[in-house]
This record gives C-alpha cells, sequence and structure tokens, in this order.
C-alpha cells in the first residue's frame, strides 16, 4: 500500500480551529498510505506543524514569477522559505477560474522542479469536451504542453491527477471503466514521452470520491491513489475513507 496514496484538497475551507481540531483526530494514526494534505498558504506552516510526519503537505498553487512586483501573488521561493516543497498545480479551478493555460502551467512545473518541488499535476477534460469525442486529445495536450521541457530525471518528482472537470464537486464520479480508459491512456501517453524511466509515474483520480465510492473505484488496477474535495473535509469522512482504501 506504500505506493498508493489519498490526497486531501481542502481548496478554500476551514480555519485554524477547524484544522487543530482535524489534526487532533489523526493524531496517533498511521495508515500504510501516502497521505497527503493540499491547503491554502496561510495554513501551511499549521498543518505540517500539526500533521504527522508522513503526510505530504502541499501548497494549492504558486506564481509563475520567482520575485518581483507582482501584488497578491505567492513564489515557490517563499513556500520553500516556509519549508515547504510539495505543490499541486494546474488544477482545474485554477485553468477554469483564473485562467491558467497550458503555458502558464508549464511555466510553474518547470520552476517548482528546477527549485526540487514535488509536485501532483492535475489534468481532465471539460463535458463539453467529453461529449465532443476529444478526451484523449484534450488529455495527450496538457500533458505534453504541461511536461514540456521536463527532463527524465525530473520526472519522477511529478504524480499526474487525472480530474475530469464534470465530475469534481458535482457529486458525479467518472465510471470505473471512464477512469481505467483515461488513466491507462495517460500512462501510456507519459512511458511514450518518457521510455527510459523505471519507475510509473503515479496517477491519482480525482472527482466526487468518496466513502461510497471507494469500494469500486480502489478496484481499479491503474489508478495509483485518489486526490479528495468535498470528501476530505470533515475529519470523520476523511478517516473512513483512508479506512476503506486501506481494507
Ligand atoms: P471533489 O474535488 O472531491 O469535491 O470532487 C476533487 C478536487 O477538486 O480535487
Amino acid at each position: 500500500m506504500k505506493n498508493k496514496y489519498l490526497i486531501a484538497n481542502w481548496k478554500m475551507n476551514l480555519l485554524s480551529k477547524d484544522i487543530t481540531d482535524f489534526s487532533e483526530y489523526f493524531k496517533n494514526f498511521h495508515s500504510k498510505i501516502n497521505l497527503g494534505i493540499c491547503c491554502n498558504f496561510l495554513y501551511l506552516e499549521q498543518v505540517k506543524k500539526l500533521f504527522p510526519k508522513s503526510w505530504n503537505i502541499y501548497a494549492q498553487n504558486y506564481s509563475e514569477f520567482l520575485d518581483g512586483a507582482y501584488t497578491g501573488e505567492t513564489s515557490c521561493l517563499m513556500l520553500k522559505d516556509k519549508k515547504i516543497s510539495h505543490a499541486l498545480i494546474g488544477h482545474s479551478e485554477r485553468r477554469n477560474l483564473f485562467l491558467e493555460n497550458n503555458s502558464k502551467v508549464n511555466t510553474k512545473i518547470l520552476l517548482g522542479l528546477k527549485y526540487d518541488f514535488k509536485l501532483i499535476f492535475c489534468i481532465g477534460e471539460t463535458l463539453e469536451q467529453r461529449q465532443n469525442n476529444e478526451t484523449y486529445q484534450v488529455l495527450e495536450n496538457q500533458i505534453k504542453l504541461g511536461l514540456l521541457s521536463v527532463k527524465n530525471n525530473e520526472i519522477s518528482n511529478i504524480i499526474i491527477a487525472y480530474e475530469p472537470v464534470w465530475a469534481i464537486n458535482t457529486g458525479i464520479s467518472a465510471t470505473d471503466e471512464e477512469i481505467f480508459l483515461a488513466v491507462d491512456f495517460i500512462k501510456k501517453t507519459i512511458k511514450n514521452i518518457y521510455p527510459e524511466t523505471k519507475e510509473a509515474i503515479p496517477v491519482l483520480y480525482g472527482g466526487s470520491v468518496n466513502d461510497k465510492n471507494i469500494d469500486v473505484l480502489k478496484k481499479i488496477a491503474v489508478v495509483d491513489g485518489f486526490l479528495v474535495g468535498s470528501s476530505s473535509l470533515k475529519k470523520e469522512a476523511f478517516l473512513n475513507l483512508i479506512k476503506k482504501y486501506e481494507k
């Protein structure tokens, strides 16, 4: 189970008190799964301090610039300075609501790798793209453009999260067949670009994963783990999810 992942994406939720509460609940909890939390910049240090050392704590984003006159932005250098070296890049909410295109995502990935970050790189098609039979083309483009100039020896610092946009926060997960086909395609595409890499790049699924569908989803052998939004916001639900995944 050590090569399986369950990563919470808290998005813009939870305040200090909630986080302390959450962490208390997991104080003496050990898991065979690689656990992680993507949390807001302001709480990264708190989360890192309170959760077990084995959990990876991810920033949800960082700027495509290193420093300078960019009011309101946070750079990966600042994160490094605060001992944060994990980040989520290219989440569909960043792409769709904050207009991050593949090129911006690529700049961020290259910058993160340069500063030794471990990254989760999100990709996924919209409903319209799926209905127009463009899913695989979209995924291939996102991979090729997002990973442009990423070298063979850097790719092992990346985990991919396949998150169909239409399944995020909708309560409607993709079916096991849709997930299998997309993740299998992603793995083959990566293998084509990086034929020399020995270790397979982990690919997670995200989109309405919960403690009801985890029993079915965890059986999809090509999937290396899950990125979980809504169901990671309540400590009881998240613990239940971990336990069911472990079983
Ligand atoms: P969801 O979000 O689990 O609420 O669908 C997943 C994500 O956006 O990473």
